[in-house]
This record gives structure tokens, C-alpha cells and sequence, in this order.
């Protein structure tokens, strides 16, 4: 085995438009020597090899990983955890390895299941995650609406069970994103605390420039004043 160990990089491609996928995400496309993008096990296509193709070399391996399009939980692990595997054997083999996803890679995306058993498996594995412009933003530029201004607040809820979700999580949603978490972050806190997100939450100030903190410990943070460009991700613990 050689080595040094390759990259491991999952990259949003955005949401179609191949003009919105970012500068470094084709930067990096460039110097990969495996490109895989999920397809399902009926056909080779990937929307997200079609938007990226420009910026993959003719010579670098594309390859598809086969994902049943099943409810099947059985069936869909054992498909993640595979295509896991497949992808940590070319990174022990020294090669640079992206992973497409369509929009954004931490958005309702296969890419979390992959990483996560790759985190398991291989946890020396270096992952670089790249962040993709979302289909709802998309959307709301192609509408030229805006999608929260000033106090307003956004929640990202599935629609694949119909209104149920909707109805459930209005009240109450898994996932929180806290936008301004500077000067009230005090209250923040207190206000993650009551409904079961404190433990779980994460705080990055000043997210992707050369200064960039995370904050696993909001509730610390929060004693403080955080930074003006600060949010806070929360998360109810996931049931066993
Ligand atoms: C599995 S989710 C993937 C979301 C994606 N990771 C993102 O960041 O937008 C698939 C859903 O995203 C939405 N979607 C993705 N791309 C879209 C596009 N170009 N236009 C409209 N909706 C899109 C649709 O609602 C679709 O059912």
C-alpha cells in the first residue's frame, strides 16, 4: 500500500446550471484522478456528471456507484457501506477521489450516508466536503424572491410522506439553523436548552475564510459575545 493516502473530496454541483457550480469545486475536478456519482440500478445517468463534465479530464475514471431506489433500510446500508468501501480502497491506494452530488452535499443527500460509514471504516480517511448552491436557493433566485429577511425564519421539510412532516415539525423541527447568533446568543442558548438542542448544536463563526472557528460548545460560546458572522446549527440527537 502506498504511503501517503489520497483525498477523499464530496462536491455540491449545484443545481443544475452548470455555471453554478463553484470555482473550487471545479478546481479540485481538475486534479482528481476517480470521479464516482451515485445512478440508480436501472441506469448509468447522473444529472451531476452531466453538470460537472466540462471541468473532468477525458482521461480521469468516472464511475458509477448503484444505489436501489428502495425504503428498504437493509438494503439501502448495505448499498452506502459498500459503496464506502469501494471509494476508502482508492483512497489507501493514493488516489485523489471526488464524490458528485447534485445541489448541496449536506442537503438531503446520499453523500451523508457515504461519509458516515466512511468515518466508521476508515476514520484516517481525509474528507474535504465542498458545499453546493441548493435547489431552493436556486428556486428562489429563478423567482427573484427572497427566501428570510430580517426576523423571518426558514425551515427545510420533505415533502416524500406528503403534509406529515410539515404538520409535525412545525412546532418542533430536527434541524435548527440560527441565523444573527450574536448578541441574543445568551437567549439562543437557553432557547436550544428548552427544546432538546443544546447538546447537539454547533457554532462557526466566520465559516470558509482563513479565520473560521467552530464552536462545539455553544452554551460556552453563548457565556460570550460571539463574532457578528456567526450561526449555529441545531440538531436533535438522533434516536437510536
Ligand atoms: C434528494 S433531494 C436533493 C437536494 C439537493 N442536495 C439540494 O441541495 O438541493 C432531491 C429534491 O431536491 C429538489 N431539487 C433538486 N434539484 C432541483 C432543481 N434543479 N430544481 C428543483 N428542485 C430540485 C427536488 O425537490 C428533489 O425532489
Amino acid at each position: 500500500m502506498p504511503d501517503k493516502k489520497g483525498i477523499f473530496y464530496g462536491l455540491g454541483v449545484g443545481p443544475g446550471d452548470p455555471e453554478l457550480l463553484t470555482l473550487k469545486a471545479a478546481r479540485i475536478l481538475n486534479s482528481v484522478d476517480v470521479v464516482f456519482a451515485a445512478s440508480s440500478t436501472k441506469n448509468s445517468y447522473s444529472l451531476a456528471v452531466s453538470i460537472a463534465r466540462p471541468h473532468i479530464f477525458d482521461l480521469t475514471a468516472v464511475r458509477m456507484l448503484k444505489f436501489p431506489m428502495t425504503r428498504d433500510k437493509e438494503m439501502l446500508q448495505k448499498a452506502w457501506k459498500e459503496h464506502a468501501i469501494t471509494i476508502i480502497k482508492e483512497v489507501e491506494q493514493g488516489k485523489n477521489v471526488a464524490f458528485l452530488t447534485l445541489g448541496d452535499l449536506m442537503t438531503y443527500s446520499t453523500y451523508g450516508y457515504v461519509i458516515k460509514y466512511i468515518k466508521e471504516l476508515a476514520p484516517e480517511v481525509p474528507i474535504i466536503s465542498v458545499p453546493g448552491i441548493t435547489s431552493y436557493q436556486a428556486a428562489a433566485a429563478a423567482v427573484n424572491r427572497p427566501l428570510v429577511e430580517g426576523e423571518e425564519s426558514l425551515m427545510v421539510v420533505s415533502g416524500a410522506q406528503g403534509g406529515g412532516r410539515l404538520r409535525d415539525q412545525a412546532k418542533s423541527p430536527d434541524t435548527v439553523v440560527l441565523l444573527k447568533a450574536y448578541r441574543n446568543c445568551k437567549d439562543i442558548a437557553l432557547a436550544l436548552e428548552e427544546n432538546d438542542l443544546l447538546d447537539n448544536s454547533v457554532a462557526i463563526s466566520r465559516c470558509s475564510l482563513p479565520d473560521q472557528e467552530i464552536y462545539n460548545d455553544v452554551a460556552e460560546l453563548c457565556e460570550r459575545t460571539p463574532k457578528y458572522w456567526t450561526l449555529i446549527i441545531a440538531k436533535k440527537k438522533p434516536h437510536d
